[in-house]
């Protein structure tokens, strides 16, 4: 979906051909893709690619450099929801230091930036903590709630992670929940329960009015930084199960509206399987969001 011919055929060649005052995919391409393509999945969901820049990278100038050479080769592909008509919404998460620049960077390309996490109260002494007006007053407009390497590294809980997601809801910005089994779960077999648990738990309290602005994001752990993909039937059979879920604990409505996005070691190479698969509206892109090609490609789908 909406691959440009010079996008692929750069991105075919390497960075190296990329030349950043040249390497936006040429316009009739693009025009020709936003125009043509039926980016609606079956039931209507916008596309949602969103890079997850973690502790990446060292310094604000290779921020900068990363998010311009990114946002060039994106063009006219991206678009806010809100601007919707066939084109994938596309949201960077870099760290705080960095989220102001980068958005001033991205921002006309029409890519939205949002921030990888909040603390749930709203100020005080909470020495290392961000509160969501902050981010919001910077521009942020997504907020990523339960990463696993928060719930693993930095002891976030359900009962936090419920805390920030209804805080981030609150405070007028959206909520990407992140779920999924770790490796000895799926080994026990009990991935649909710890999804199904965390999925109750974390949007506790959370109405169906607010539903509207809650993106889901189903993430193996076992699959994050790894290398190892769910296979796309596997992740598409998952993501079908979180929609039975949210029925249940909504309704039906609410079930076909919520866009769920894949993460777990995307590339170029896997996203084209998993965006052809009808429950799957979007990746959440770690490692190669450092890759302003990679990213691009991944942004520019194929389905
Ligand atoms: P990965 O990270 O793409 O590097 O596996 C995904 C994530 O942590 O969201």
């Amino acid at each position: 979906m909406k691959l440009s011919i010079a996008l692929a055929a750069t991105f075919a060649a390497g960075a190296s051909a990329f030349a950043p005052s040249t390497g936006r995919p040429a316009a009739t391409s693009s025009n020709a893709a936003a125009s043509s393509a039926t980016a609606l999945s079956a039931e209507g969901r916008q596309p949602i690619m969103a890079g997850n820049w973690k502790m990446n990278p060292a310094t604000e100038d290779d921020a900068l450099k990363l998010a311009t050479d990114f946002s060039k080769l994106l063009g006219e592909e991206a678009c806010a929801v809100s601007d919707f008509e066939g084109c994938t919404e596309v949201i960077l998460f870099p760290p705080f230091p960095f989220i102001s620049k980068v958005k001033d960077a991205v921002d006309e390309a029409g890519i939205t930036v949002g921030a990888q996490g909040i603390f749930f109260e709203d100020k005080g002494a909470y020495t290392g903590s961000v509160a969501a007006s902050m981010v919001k007053s910077v521009g942020c407009e997504y907020i990523l709630c339960g990463h696993s390497e928060r719930r693993a590294l930095m002891g976030d809980d359900d009962v936090n992670i419920n805390k920030k997601v209804k805080k981030v809801l609150e405070s007028g910005m959206k909520p990407i929940l992140c779920i999924g089994e770790t490796k000895e779960e799926f080994d026990l077999d009990i991935t649909k329960d710890i999804c199904a648990m965390q999925l109750s738990k974390d949007l506790f309290g959370v109405t169906k009015e607010q539903m509207a602005d809650v993106v889901i994001a189903y993430e193996p752990v076992w699959a994050i930084g790894t290398g190892l993909v769910c296979g796309a039937n596997e992740a598409n059979k998952m993501h079908r199960f979180i929609r039975e879920k949210l029925a249940g604990m909504y309704d039906e409505e609410v079930a076909k509206a919520t866009r769920i996005q894949y993460g777990g070691s995307v590339t170029p190479e896997s996203v084209d399987a998993l965006m052809s698969m009808p429950e799957i509206d979007g990746c959440l892109v770690g490692g190669a969001s450092l890759e302003a090609v990679k990213f691009a490609r991944i942004c520019n789908f194929e389905s």
